[in-house]
């Protein structure tokens, strides 16, 4: 009955999601505040006409939270459903073949039914949105089984500074069995998998002083530091030859994953060639003695993520500037915490600059990492769930990104988190012509009732 539900809605639920794609909720750039808070005005909306019992927009000292709450019976497991309604910024626009907040439906390799192209399609729009459409085919169907909450932030891709104030004020409305998520991805639509773990999150910006006005570099090349010259210097220094960090004491809290664990992570199949092949790279690299999949989620790294500084107009201008700056990341695994490493970091930093210049260490924001037991009612619910609906069992993938809610979520409520993923690797989330398969969206508007369905049936 519900299959008929979501088969005979299928159209009216992707228009509407193209309604909500619409709008650019980026919430990096404050030039479109009021389009991130339009955007929770659509969520807030959409939940009431769903007929939601009670949803409120909460305000907060950055982008506007909106709390849904429905409860059906005292008895019932509460499920708690968390995601985000902003996006991340889609420069560089020029590389977009079609506009990011002007969604299309086209055909590609890995998506043949279609997938839809927009800032945020997958990450996160797209997978909200599947719960709720979820939630309302339960309702019209009259299957719903579980009290359900949602809790639906803009500050996501920001770092979700202000959640954990929302949620230190907002404990009693928090109350759940367990929190539901899908904002993380699946190996290959033919091969589900069930992310059990998410890295953790350090972010710095860093600046090298050199001489107090750019010089003129062939009166004063050779006898003063160039801070780029510096700086790029000080970077390569931060891999050793076999590929790992060294900031002092980087790998002093890292758990190191029993043989076992490993061996069942590397039970899900990979391809070398088609990872490469996928992101246009002659060969993966990284850390010795991991592959590459562990590289990219079991081990910490270190990324530059953009560097400035100099001339880089047309032409050629000769020049020793003053300054250069990098942004630079840690992903982080168990047992890491992110106030340490950023210490950590800033420390090795300022140790390694040379006394030729000065260098500044500023903090932006972090994350904790969290590992999903599979020895739980919440993984097995979500993997029979899955089992059902893509008619194999999900592997256990550890996923390299970060979503700093899930720790803390453990940590102030007690409360632990299913992530029920359905993007692809390959959807481009983050880069230009992200996008979200049609067969995805509906799998997982599919599959999330029945995480409802076994959870109950489970939990009792
Ligand atoms: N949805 C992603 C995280 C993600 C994607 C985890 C795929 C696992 C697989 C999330 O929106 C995100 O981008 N998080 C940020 C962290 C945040 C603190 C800015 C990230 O991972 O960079
Ligand atoms: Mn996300
Ligand atoms: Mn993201």
């Amino acid at each position: 009955m519900i299959n008929q539900y979501l088969q005979d809605n299928k159209e009216r639920f992707l228009e509407e999601l193209i309604d909500l794609l619409k709008i650019p909720s980026i919430s990096a750039d404050d030039q479109y505040k009021t389009e991130v808070d339009k955007t929770a005005d659509f969520i807030l909306n959409h939940l009431k006409n769903l007929g939601v019992q009670k949803v409120e927009k909460f305000q907060t000292a950055g982008h506007p939270i909106v709390f849904g709450e429905h409860i059906i019976g005292e008895n019932l497991p509460t499920i708690l459903v968390y995601g985000h309604y902003d996006v991340q910024p889609p420069d560089p626009l020029e590389l977009w073949d079609s506009a990011p907040f002007e969604p299309i439906i086209k055909e590609t390799e890995i998506h043949p039914e279609g997938a839809i192209f927009a800032r945020g399609a997958c990450d996160d729009k797209g997978q909200l949105f599947m719960h709720f459409k979820a939630f309302e085919a339960m309702v019209k169907t009259n299957t719903l089984n579980c009290n359900v909450k949602f809790l639906i932030e803009g500050e996501e891709e920001v770092g979700s500074v202000n959640l954990p104030i929302f949620v230190d004020e907002h404990k009693d409305n928090l109350e759940a069995d367990v929190v539901l998520v899908s904002d993380t991805g699946m190996i290959a639509n033919d091969v589900p998998s069930i992310c059990t773990g998410l890295r953790g999150l350090s972010y710095l910006e860093v600046e090298v002083e050199g001489p107090n006005r750019d010089l003129h570099s062939g009166l004063y090349g050779g006898a003063v530091a160039n801070p780029i010259n510096v700086l790029t210097k000080m970077i390569a220094s931060l891999h050793d030859e076999e590929g790992r960090i060294t900031v002092d004491g980087m790998y002093d809290d890292v758990l190191e994953l029993s043989e076992a664990d490993r061996t069942l992570l590397d039970g899900a199949p990979f391809s070398e060639e088609t990872y490469c092949n996928e992101i246009g790279i002659p060969k993966s690299t990284g850390e010795k003695g991991y592959t590459t999949r562990e590289r990219a989620s079991i081990r910490p790294t270190l990324d530059v993520n953009g560097i400035w500084g100099g001339y880089i107009g047309e032409g050629a201008k000769t020049v020793i500037p003053s300054k250069a700056h990098a942004k630079i990341s840690m992903r982080l695994v168990p047992n890491q915490t992110s106030d340490k490493i950023t210490e950590l970091f800033k420390s090795h930093f300022e140790k390694i600059a040379p006394d030729t210049v000065k260098v500044n260490v500023k903090p932006h924001h972090g994350g904790e990492p969290a590992v999903i037991t599979m020895d739980s009612i919440e993984y097995k619910a979500a993997s029979l769930a899955m089992k059902e609906t893509f008619g194999k069992e999900p592997f256990p993938e550890r996923g390299g990104g970060s979503i700093p809610l899930v720790e803390m979520f453990e940590r102030k409520l007690g409360l632990k988190t299913v992530l029920l993923g359905f993007g692809l690797d390959s959807d481009a989330i983050h880069s230009p012509n992200e996008h979200y398969g049609l067969f995805n969206f509906y799998k997982g508007i599919e599959t999330i009732p029945l995480f409802y369905k076994h959870y109950a049936e489970l939990k009792k």
